[in-house]
């Protein structure tokens, strides 16, 4: 490994409890970071069995986010609630389930994106490597940069296709040379050899496709540890599709990979654990609030679920 990856991923390594107040992961004291309405908790609330055979299972140094007690609020409305889970380092982990159940809604909470929103409130722990990134100590650009988003809509800036994998770099300070940054990530995202020719045209002027393999190249161009997906094929042709299908399974080899996807036979072929999320409806203020059903490998959830609503909806008979 590189020395300069060596360095970067030694920061990310796991830390113990004792390690937490000096960790590497920015602690920030609370007047540096901006307002939010996030609550960190360190209290252990109680799991379900399940839960704590998935929470044993986290302390393998292989556990890049293990997820306890996770409760969203937007406002007074709780959107969902109880979601344990673990993501396993360069495995690809699929969010299934009917819309409005909370998938974009929790994936959020792996990079601190529901900050953005100012009614959420988030409950329970994310804690990534072990340090949970709700401690107010942790700042939220840094969390950014470890763990990219790609958009369901590409969302390519208004610049040329050159300066969208550039931009990220450059702003935070890469000493590498830029031309060898973006060649590398437009490599990485399978399409160098169709843009190679054509850097400085304008990024917009790309096909669909393209332009959703020139946010995945942008968001590795920073070099994250993680990439959260939400729906990042339902804008595209089955051919375009099938692309970044194949294209996760190449970034899995390097990166952790988090997809929200409505597509069951995506989940079923790009995914090697799966969590089924689904809505119950809440009788007293006829809201629905959302829950995780079932968090198991992509198999048994497909094969073998234990839960009812599970095998419902991945039969097609629910949803
Ligand atoms: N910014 C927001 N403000 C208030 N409520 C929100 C907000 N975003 C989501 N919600 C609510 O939270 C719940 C979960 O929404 P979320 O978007 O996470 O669901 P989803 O599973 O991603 O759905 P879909 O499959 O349609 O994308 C829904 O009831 C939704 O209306
Ligand atoms: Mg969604």
């Amino acid at each position: 490994m590189p020395d300069d990856e060596q360095t970067r991923r030694s920061s990310l390594n796991p830390v113990t409890d004792e390690d937490i107040p000096n960790a590497e992961v920015s602690p920030m004291s609370s007047e540096t970071l901006p307002a939010t309405s996030i609550t960190p908790t360190t209290a252990a609330a109680p799991v379900a069995a399940r839960a704590a055979e998935i929470a044993s299972d986290a302390s393998a140094p292989n556990v890049v986010f293990d997820v306890r007690d996770l409760n969203v609020f937007y406002g007074a409305f709780k959107a969902v609630r109880d979601v344990n889970l673990s993501v396993h380092k360069h495995e690809i982990t699929a969010f299934i389930g009917p819309s409005g159940c909370g998938k974009s809604t929790v994936l959020r909470c792996f990079d601190r994106m529901n900050d953005l929103i100012e009614s959420a409130r988030v409950e329970g722990q994310v804690l990534y490597h072990g340090v949970d990134l709700y401690d107010p100590r942790i700042d939220p650009v840094e969390v950014r940069k470890r763990i990219g988003m790609v958009f369901q809509k590409p969302n390519p800036f208004p610049k040329s296709i050159y300066d969208n994998i550039a931009f990220g770099p450059k702003i935070s300070g890469s000493k590498e040379n830029l031309d060898d940054v973006v060649e590398k990530a437009l490599r990485q995202a399978a399409l160098w050899d169709e843009v190679k020719d054509r850097l400085k045209k304008s990024a917009m002027g790309l096909s669909g496709g393209q332009q959703q393999r020139l946010c995945i190249a942008r968001a590795i161009a920073v070099e994250p540890e993680v990439i959260l997906m939400d729906e990042p094929c339902s804008a595209l042709d089955p051919i375009a599709t099938a692309r970044i299908e194949d294209l996760m399974q190449e970034l899995k080899s390097e990166y952790t990979i988090l997809i929200v996807t409505h597509n069951m036979q995506q989940a079923a072929r790009v995914s090697d654990r799966t969590a089924f999320f689904t809505t119950e409806v809440n009788p007293e203020s006829d809201t629905r609030t959302g829950m995780l059903v079932e968090f198991d490998s992509t198999n048994t959830i497909f094969s073998a679920p234990s839960d009812e609503r599970t095998e419902n909806y991945v039969t097609g008979r629910f949803g």
